[in-house]
């Protein structure tokens, strides 16, 4: 990873992702309901992190589908593959394995899937080029990228809270988070990934806290930040969390902190 790319380090923070789960639930119905998978489906799962949406999936349609989750962190695919050992999941299993070398042959899986993951792989470009290998021809594939850096709302109040306060290296992973957020960029590169019939659809859905504490203790528990509180002087630690409360003021309603969060939806066949 380079050094502009800050993201939250996979394996340490893999027991405390889960936090945010609830959250992204939605997106994961989104991206199930496009893939559209059919009985006798054999599925992957790119960056499948702690599981979701796959293990939702193999929930759903047990003894229908086999489906394989691929995440380059061993931390996550550690806690993703406990919960099929717990759940007693058939048809389902987690490998750890990198997006841009998937060790499969070609034309093996009849869908793909991907949540919050294409615009993380150090190269996705590869990692679309070897999603589209892996899909047998006329393979479906539904995937969800962020989109752009004023509407992923909360991790663009922590980067402008955390700027200029710690050195630039580290500052919040916005610019990567959100380097596909885009819809030419995201279609530049699936086409060079070899793909011509998809959709690209902007689609907003919501965070929901019961309170702005509610919120920053889920940022605070899931480490998500940790990198850039570790580099920040104590005496600076509190400010970070006033000023993040200043934007969120604004999304206070009837109560509940509602915060609206753009991605793509995109989804297509080889
Ligand atoms: C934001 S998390 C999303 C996890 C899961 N898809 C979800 O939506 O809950 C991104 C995941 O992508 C994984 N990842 C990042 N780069 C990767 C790569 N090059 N190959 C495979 N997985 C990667 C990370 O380890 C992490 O688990």
């Amino acid at each position: 990873m380079s050094k502009t790319e800050n993201q939250p380090d996979w394996d340490k923070i893999a027991e405390k992702f889960d936090l945010w789960l609830p959250q992204l639930a939605p997106v994961g119905e989104a991206i199930l309901e496009k893939l559209g998978a059919k009985s006798g489906d054999r599925i992957i799962d790119l960056g499948s992190g702690t599981g979701e949406p796959a293990l939702s999936l193999a929930r759903k349609m047990t003894g229908q589908v086999t489906i394989t989750g691929i995440d380059s962190a061993d931390g996550m695919v550690n806690v993703a593959q406990q919960k099929v050992i717990d759940e007693k999941l058939q048809g389902i299993e987690f490998r750890t394995m990198s997006a841009e070398q998937i060790r499969f042959e070609d034309n093996q899986f009849d869908r793909a899937l991907c949540r919050f993951g294409v615009m993380l792989f150090d190269d996705p470009l590869k990692g679309l080029k070897e999603m589209r290998r892996v899909l047998k021809p006329n393979g479906y594939f539904s995937l969800a990228v962020w989109g752009a850096a004023e509407t992923m709302l909360t991790l663009y109040w922590t980067y402008e809270a955390f700027k200029n306060r710690i050195d630039e290296d580290l500052y919040p992973p916005l610019a990567k988070v959100t380097s596909l957020g885009a819809p030419h960029t995201m279609e530049t590169l699936l086409k060079k990934a070899g793909f011509h019939e998809f959709t690209i659809e902007p689609i907003t859905f919501h965070y929901k806290f019961k309170s702005f504490d509610a919120y920053w203790d889920t940022v605070e528990a899931s480490d998500i930040l940790k990198m850039q509180y570790d580099a920040l002087p104590d005496e600076q630690k509190p400010e970070i969390r006033n000023e993040v409360s200043r934007f969120a003021r604004n999304f206070i309603k009837d109560g509940t902190l509602t915060i609206p969060h753009e991605y793509l939806l995109v989804s297509g066949k080889k």
